[in-house]
């Protein structure tokens, strides 16, 4: 059997962070190449800077490096995508094309992108949004989204590339932070708790969006791309689900472990109409009925597990 050799692009970002150990952990660190349009700092990782629109670097590095998968995560999210939108297509669509067509003319035998719940629009059902639905996305970043799934599921049907994707609900998780996005608040609500301070939440107190710990959605994007071929019977992206909860909710699992920490609310307009354009929950039972997906964290579990490793990581910075 062929070598796995992976390539990962944004491996600089909040989930490329924590995706290039885990894939290190798997296919052993020589065998990962983290890129990113900036240098980045991970220990005893390969990386090189790519821009994802210099098509011709990325060719070099997939045929030097045998590349058999390709993690595409560079993008623009979708608050900070709607400063500049014509900017965030060129990178969310060109970026993307470029992995597509290197990897169909190049050999690569797997490609992970991730889809978004932003793929989603104001016409979709909001509560257990199924996998199938109307999807109508506002924001750039929606609509590349969606326009990227349509055009991964092509260069399956056309071309035969196995291509695996996943609709990602908004992420939390300890190791890393995220940036530009909408459900950014439930990340950062943590530092501060963590650190003695009161937090400020961007949206509306009872704006329930689903969410997903980082173990589960690092978890799901490995059994994804594991699972045998036969059983991937969607091309464009599986809906994916951990939790759903409104700041009210994290604010208050919060306050159960942490008595004294405090939030107020000032909304943002811009985050609180993509919010409101999004689903509430997700339906995803496609994922588990193809290939066994199951989430294991819920708001609790999460909050318990967020708080335990960021109390490490600020007392050794207080030590330190
Ligand atoms: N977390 C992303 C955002 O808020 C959604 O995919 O933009």
């Amino acid at each position: 059997m062929r070598k796995e050799s992976i390539l990962i692009t944004g491996a600089g970002g909040q989930i490329g962070t924590v995706l290039t150990k885990a894939l290190q952990e798997k296919h052993g660190a020589e065998n990962v190449l983290a890129t990113d349009l900036r240098e980045i700092d991970l220990p005893k990782t390969r990386t090189d800077t790519l821009n994802v629109l210099d098509k011709e670097k990325m060719t070099k590095l997939v045929v030097e490096n045998r590349v058999t998968q390709i993690y595409h995560l560079a993008a623009i999210l979708s608050a900070k995508g709607e400063e500049k939108p014509r900017f965030t297509w060129n990178i969310n669509m060109e970026g993307l094309f470029n992995v597509l067509d290197v990897a169909k003319d190049h050999d690569v035998s797997k490609v992970f992108h991730p889809s978004s719940i932003a793929a989603f629009g104001p016409d979709t059902p909001r509560e257990n949004t199924p996998q199938v639905t109307p999807a109508t996305p506002t924001t750039v970043y929606g609509i590349s989204k969606m326009a990227g799934e349509f055009w991964g599921n092509y260069y399956f049907l056309r071309y035969g590339l196995d291509i695996r994707s996943l609709r990602y609900p908004g992420i939390i998780g300890h190791r890393s932070l995220p940036g530009g996005g909408t459900t950014d608040y439930a990340v950062h609500i943590y530092h501060s708790a963590l650190k003695g301070e009161s937090f400020e939440v961007f949206l509306k107190e009872s704006t329930a969006l689903p969410m997903i710990y980082m173990d589960d959605a690092i978890r799901a994007t490995l059994e994804l791309m594991d699972a045998p071929k036969e059983k991937i019977k969607v091309r464009d992206a599986y809906n994916l689900a951990g939790m759903t909860f409104t700041p009210a909710e994290i604010v208050a699992a919060i306050k159960a472990e942490i008595p004294e920490f405090k939030a107020t609310y000032k909304v943002n307009p811009l985050r609180q109409s993509i919010a409101e354009s999004w689903p509430m929950s997700i339906d995803d039972s496609k994922a588990t009925e193809d290939w066994g997906w199951k989430p294991t964290y819920d708001l609790k579990g999460m909050t318990k597990d967020m708080i335990k490793n960021l109390r490490k990581k600020y007392s050794f910075k207080k030590s330190a």
